[in-house]
């Protein structure tokens, strides 16, 4: 869509060139001022002549009908006027043509560009709390920033993924302590991250009915910051275990970091950002804790230094925002959390400001919303929660018997039973706009029916299955439409790299996921409505496929925009 707007702002400024030679407008003006008409029966694109009116002094039905004589489009669109609008349709010509030949062309390249090109982006992702349980909370930031990362690659860019893992705080402290009280090596060793979750939410218990564990806590937690042995031999291992058990959901998600850099690599790159704070006269004691305050701004105060002189959460993020400017360059720098932590951001943000760094508008938070299950909201602390590989496990489970009942006899069926289960936790988070809350319901995400990933999975399946009946078809012919549903799919198809700029713009993989129903619903319509194989004629037959194919071709490639595996056969 994007190419034929170009064109047809380029036919219109024609027209209008010739019809009014002073008008001084531009193919972009006109390219922005072109809309999509809210029911595609109207026409794909609209173009109002209202603001034109003034300019062109005349009436804008008038300048529609103007324009919509002399301008020449006719091999790509058909025009027709309604009161100030000139309504474009795509004609089916231009459709088959251009928009199935385009995506013949790039295949797993269709709906790239190289807008970002000779730029870096760095992505700061996922970083779960080691030592906490790697829960539902996280699938927000570990998609959406996965999702982005990917989308931003398709767009040109260099990307970094970087997981910022939670490895440096009083939980580290805490978990020492609880370990050398009530834990044992076999019982950590054997349980994994569980055994390591248990004794958390153990310390947390005791420490209701005994606060001096936390004042423990904090003092282990400053030894480590020392470079005490023991302390670093166990935060280690602890560190090893998470890791282990972080990587098993990665792999199902099919994510990969290029940094494990989490906050303790910064541990000894914060005192000079701290000293720059010293010298341009920022930090203030409060209570013993150095801040930075920022009331001028309506912020509460930025914690810099706790009272002991450990560090604190932003002052590892500042750290790390000047490591990662230095060592990667970045032209953007995306950290993807939860809307619970957008006036930290903001605060550091601010401070960095204050600090003279002149590429603080090149941070960019990306919030998202809470998830609850069932209605629940999680706790970390009182250990109610609902871990992601669980509720893997259990979707994976579910598929499997689905699968069992249906499609006994598929070769690989514990690997799609993976891809599907997770793919559909994952596209009915991403189906809603991240900012949203959500409550999930594993029910609906399994769904076959409805939008969601099995449904999206499955008629890609069925794209694929079509491709494996045609055999060694002739597709070579010129393609022909004939009839509605396919110009349709053909309109939907042509959105894809529009869609992706739109994701990227807004940060935002629900806009993919989204289409992802429209494509699924247009090529259902014309599957159902438009015999493929059994079409009489060749050519039409050859069409068809070719048009199956090209569905294929989006739907793969918007579904790994947001972290979906694309099984062939399910
Ligand atoms: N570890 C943090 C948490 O689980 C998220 C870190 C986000 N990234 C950052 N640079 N602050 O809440």
């Amino acid at each position: 869509m994007i190419h034929f707007k170009k064109q047809i702002a380029n036919s219109i400024l024609g027209a209008i060139n010739e019809l009014w030679p002073t008008a001084e407008l531009t193919a972009a003006e006109i390219a922005d001022m072109l809309e999509y008409p809210p029911d595609e029966a109207m026409g794909n694109l609209a173009f109002p002549c209202f603001k034109l009116s003034r300019v062109l002094r005349a009436a804008p039905p008038a300048i529609a009908s103007a324009i919509a004589e002399k301008m020449d489009a006719s091999d790509i669109a058909k025009i027709s006027v309604a009161g100030g609008y000139l309504n474009i349709h795509l004609s089916d010509a231009y459709l088959a043509a251009s928009v199935l030949s385009s995506i013949e062309d790039k295949r797993e390249n269709y709906g790239s560009s190289d807008m970002g090109v000779g730029k870096n982006v760095v992505l700061d992702y996922s970083s779960p709390n080691t030592s906490k349980p790697f829960h539902i909370g996280h699938l927000g930031t570990t998609v959406i920033g996965h999702s982005l990362k990917l989308l931003h690659q398709f767009c040109g860019y260099n990307c970094i993924g970087i997981n910022h893992l939670g490895d440096w705080g009083t939980q580290n402290g805490k978990q020492i302590v609880a370990f050398r009280k009530w834990g044992n090596k076999e019982t950590v060793e054997e349980m994994g991250c569980d055994g390591l979750v248990e004794l958390y939410v153990k310390f947390h218990e005791e420490a209701e009915k005994d606060p001096s564990l936390n004042d423990e806590a904090r003092a282990e937690f400053k030894k480590l910051e020392e470079h005490d042995p023991d302390n670093i031999a166990l935060w280690k291992w602890f560190l090893d275990i998470s890791l282990r058990e972080y990587n098993v959901t990665y792999k199902q998600l099919g994510i990969t970091f290029d940094h494990y850099m989490g906050e303790s690599f910064f541990s000894d790159k914060m005192e000079a950002q701290i000293q720059i704070m010293r010298d341009k006269d920022l930090l203030k004691l409060d209570d013993g804790a150095s801040i930075v305050d920022l009331s001028e701004y309506n912020m509460p105060p930025c914690l810099i230094l706790k009272r002991d002189g450990a560090s604190l959460y932003p002052s590892r993020d500042i750290a790390a925002a000047v490591y990662r400017k230095n060592n990667f360059a970045f032209d953007k720098c995306i950290y993807v959390t939860s809307a619970g932590q957008s006036l930290h951001f903001a605060q550091w943000f601010k401070v960095m400001e204050l600090m003279g760094y002149d590429w603080v508008n090149e941070l960019v938070h990306v919030p998202y919303g809470t998830v609850s299950i069932g209605g629940a909201k999680l706790a970390t602390r009182t250990g109610n929660v609902v871990l992601l590989k669980d509720l893997f496990r259990q979707s994976i489970e579910k598929v499997q018997e689905i699968m069992m009942e249906k499609n006994p006899d598929l070769p690989n069926r514990d690997e799609v039973a993976e891809a599907v289960g997770v793919g559909a936790i994952v596209f009915h988070y991403l189906y809603n706009s991240r900012i949203k809350d959500i409550n999930f319901i594993l029910e609906n995400a399994l769904s076959f029916e409805g939008n969601t990933g099995p449904y999206a999975q499955y008629t890609y399946a069925r794209t694929c299955s079509i491709q494996e009946k045609a055999g060694n078809l002739d597709l070579s012919g010129s393609p022909v439409i004939t009839a509605p549903e396919e110009s349709a799919l053909l309109v939907t198809l042509s959105k894809f790299p529009e869609k992706v700029l739109d994701a990227v713009d807004q940060y935002e993989p629900s806009i993919i996921t989204r289409y992802v129903i429209d494509v699924c619903t247009a090529f259902n319509r014309f599957y159902q409505n438009c015999p493929i194989l059994t079409a009489e004629d060749e050519t039409v037959r050859a069409s068809r496929v070719r048009l199956a194919r090209a569905a294929g071709i989006v739907l793969r490639n918007a579904l790994r925009l947001i972290c979906i595996k694309t099984p062939e056969k399910i």
